[in-house]
């Protein structure tokens, strides 16, 4: 979209949210892994503006934070207290020569908002074949208690906004609300704000006097009013949280759906908006799927996948386990309940399977870890296959150590690896075995004591047992 040459964004997000009772801003509260705020500022994002102003307040430093990590070009600006919205758009005005010709505001809090509704709403200013000064973006919605009312007169021309607290009787029946979403000509924005007042019910300034303003001085201003009244939806406390995480669920699982993606249960799995998921894989029910996330085609993922900030090859397959900031290649097989963390990377073919830990280990084509097993800290060759309950015993209390296993290597079940150590290729370790040196090139380690087989041991054992287990009885304290 291109509409954002000479157009600037200010959003408006220095309010306290108090009924989110809450020591977190509101605009910070997280819906499919993300906090509000994100998704208002992708939306106007794909507008392309010339820039974005944000005005902050409550527990700023929170939100500055968000805002240098996820878009580092928006400007934070500081409104000390909040004392209306026409207020909070009044602090960006030090900012007046780099705002653009054109403003658009926008409320923090309304993450369903769409790029193609907002060049709705900018495009609404030249419908009349002339060009107005100002236009706003409405709902038309069934419960209508708490929103601003748009006041039309008899041709349906937009009068003037009356809050909740200032409307009659009869107005209070309108159900076209104010979304906060407005259009203005910067010039007239900032001329019509010296002149707002605050006499009204909350004594604030309000940024909605602008309209009956302009519209006394014979200015028009256009309406668009939003073709799905979900993205008009603001959110004020974690009702309404709970409800705007669902819908935004359902847009994100819908948009992958169409591009080829099988959902068996979308409505009990999570994904975060940054996630790409390839065509043909399919999503089984209760995974989430977090932060910047690439799933390849022709996965199997779940049920009861955790992924987050991983990329992961083509026809893979992950059962009910947890993988974070790892990379996973193509054809692998892991889970069930298995746990991949941060730094792992694995070639194709590999095979994690149940009840293992793997971090920050490099793991080569066709090997494989099969059962209960910790791998940290190594280096894995190709065509290994690791026993059932190794260990790679990689920090002695001080520091974390590496284990190198080369190509081709088999390793007993039940081996300890006491890092640093080196199985040279082709090597075997025998089950049971603490490795604590090098292993030379397809060499068999075995380290335990002798077995000795004692004739008629287990008889003789037993005998003994039982006699004792009698004796015991017979005393009462132990009946
Ligand atoms: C506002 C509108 C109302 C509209 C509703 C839509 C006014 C007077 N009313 O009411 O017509 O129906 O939004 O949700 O504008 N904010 C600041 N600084 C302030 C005050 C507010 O940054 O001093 C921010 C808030 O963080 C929020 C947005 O402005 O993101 C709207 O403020 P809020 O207090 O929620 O306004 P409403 O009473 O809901
Ligand atoms: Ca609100």
């Amino acid at each position: 979209m291109n509409n954002g040459s000479n157009l600037s964004a200010i959003i408006l997000a220095a309010g306290l949210g108090k009924r989110m009772k809450s020591e977190i801003p509101k605009v910070l509260h997280q819906i499919c892994f993300k906090p509000i705020l994100y998704y208002i500022l992708k939306s106007v994002s794909a507008l392309n503006p010339e820039n974005i102003f944000v005005v902050v307040g409550h527990k700023s430093e929170l939100v500055r934070q968000f805002l240098s990590s996820d878009f580092p070009d928006a400007v934070a600006v500081r409104q000390e207290n909040q004392l209306g919205t026409a207020h909070a758009v009044g602090v960006v005005r030090k900012y007046y020569d780099k705002l653009s010709d054109n403003c658009l505001i926008l409320p923090g809090d309304m993450p369903m908002i769409l790029p193609e509704t907002l060049e709705a709403v900018i495009s609404s200013t030249a419908k009349k074949g002339y060009e107005t000064s100002a236009a706003l973006l409405t709902s038309v919605v069934a419960d209508p208690f708490g929103y601003g009312r748009i006041i039309r007169d008899q041709s349906g021309n937009i009068v003037k906004i009356v809050e909740e607290k200032d409307a009659t009787d009869t107005e209070k029946l309108i159900n076209e609300i104010n979304t906060s979403v407005y259009f203005f000509k910067k010039k007239i924005l900032f001329e019509y704000l010296e002149n707002i007042g605050s006499k009204n019910s909350q004594k604030e300034f309000y940024l909605t006097d602008i309209v009956e303003n302009l519209v006394k001085s014979g200015q028009q201003v256009s309406g668009y009013i939003a073709q799905d009244s979900i993205e008009a939806e603001g959110i004020n406390d974690r009702v309404q949280l709970a409800v705007l995480e669902k819908a935004m669920q359902k847009r994100i699982n819908r948009e992958h759906m169409l591009s080829g993606v099988t959902f068996k249960d979308p409505g009990t799995s999570f994904v975060s908006p940054e996630t790409v998921i390839g065509k043909d894989t399919i999503i089984e029910p209760s995974c989430f799927i977090k932060g910047n996330t690439n799933i390849g085609q022709n996965c199997i993922i779940g049920p009861f996948a955790q992924i987050e900030d991983c990329r992961i090859g083509s026809g893979t397959k992950i059962n009910k386990s947890v993988l974070q900031g790892a990379v996973i290649g193509n054809l692998n097989n892991i889970g069930p309940t298995s746990y991949i963390r941060p730094g792992t990377v694995t070639a194709d073919n590999v095979k994690i399977g149940a009840c293992c830990e793997i971090k920050k280990s490099r793991i080569s084509d066709n090997s494989k870890v099969p059962h209960l097993s910790y791998i940290g800290d190594a280096q894995v060759g190709a065509g290994v296959n690791i026993g059932a309950g190794t260990i790679t015993c990689n920090y002695d209390g001080f520091l974390k150590n590496k284990t190198i296993i080369e190509d081709g290597v088999f390793i007993g079940s039940d081996t300890m690896l006491v890092a640093p150590v080196r199985i040279g290729k082709g090597a075997i370790t025998a089950a049971g075995s603490a490795i604590v040196e090098d292993v030379p090139d397809e060499c068999l380690a075995i380290e335990r004591s002798k077995q000795a087989n004692i004739e008629k041991g287990a008889v003789k054992f037993r005998e003994k047992k039982e006699k004792q287990k009698l004796q015991q009885n017979r005393q009462p304290e132990n009946k």
